[in-house]
């Protein structure tokens, strides 16, 4: 079993919503530190200052960090080996819903993404002078299915569980000592999933947005601290390259079907 005693953490938007969830649990769990890596400086500073609280002055670390930024990701990485001489685990939760600017989306969804997984081989792969280590990137459950309201998200999503799956292939395993494995939250209770609900600013047209508050009144939202939950699961038990959902406050992993077996 996976022990998180004196373990580093990193977790990108890790200011509110799910990322700070999961931050509470890891620490919850015993870790010995954790980098909030996140954009919002006035959010990351109230985390550091309530998790203070709990859990002693020294054991969070808020950095100002913009995920698209090379520069200030590769950075965030070097402050948490200063502070704590080690990093063992990589969240790479930072993202968006929005479809109308989607190269915005693309950017951080996608490319960031993307990033992330490059620095967490880079800084923790053993082919890199690292002990390995672990990265969980967090995907959607409308990354394993087709949505009308949301196509791009959807879209950037599939991407994360692609990546997350090629990535955790034994090949790069053997040579890295880095596990990989993919969150698929459903219905979130969130900041995020709080402002959708709101305007039609991140939907390709109103009448999505519409369909969407339309479908969105018969979910029900789970609370982000069932999403940390199963991202604990997932640290503790879950195999290279599995793909985990959380939906309805329940998490377990899935199996998804060679090509084959699709056919019609
Ligand atoms: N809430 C849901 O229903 C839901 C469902 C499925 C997947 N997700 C995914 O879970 C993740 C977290 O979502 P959430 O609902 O908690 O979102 P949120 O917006 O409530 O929190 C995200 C955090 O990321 C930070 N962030 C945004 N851009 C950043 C950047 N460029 N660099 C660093 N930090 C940045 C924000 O400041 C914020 O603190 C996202 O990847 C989202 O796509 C959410």
């Amino acid at each position: 079993m996976y022990d998180f005693n004196g373990k580093v953490v990193l977790v990108t938007g890790g200011a509110v919503g799910i990322g700070f969830s999961c931050v509470k649990e890891i620490l919850r769990a015993g870790a010995q530190g954790v980098t909030i890596a996140d954009i919002n400086e006035a959010n990351g500073k109230a985390a550091e200052n309530e998790l203070a609280k709990v859990f002693g002055s020294n054991k969070v670390l808020f950095l100002n960090v913009d995920v698209t930024k090379q520069d200030e990701f590769e950075d965030a990485f070097e402050k948490t080996l200063k502070k704590w001489k080690t990093i063992d685990i990589l969240i790479n939760n930072a993202g968006t819903f929005n479809d109308k600017q989607w190269e915005f989306q693309i950017d951080l969804n996608v490319t960031a993404m993307v990033r992330g997984n490059l620095l967490g081989l880079q800084y923790m792969g053993k082919d890199r002078g690292g002990k390995g280590g672990i990265i969980v990137n967090m995907a959607s459950i409308l990354g394993l299915q087709e949505t009308h309201t949301l196509p791009i998200f959807s879209g950037t999503k599939h991407f994360t569980i692609g990546l997350t799956r090629s990535l955790g292939t034994p090949y790069h395993f053997d040579r890295t000592g880095v596990r990989i494995a993919a969150i698929c939250p459903g219905y979130t209770s969130t900041p995020l999933a709080d402002y959708i609900r709101q305007t039609d600013a991140p939907f390709l047209s109103p009448d999505l947005w519409q369909l969407y508050v339309k479908g969105d009144k018969d979910i029900p939202k789970q609370p982000a601290e069932s999403v940390a939950a199963g991202v604990i699961t997932c640290i503790k038990e879950g195999k290279n390259g599995s793909v985990w959902v959380v939906e309805n406050k329940e998490h377990y992993e899935i199996v998804l079907p060679d090509r084959k077996t699709l056919r019609k």
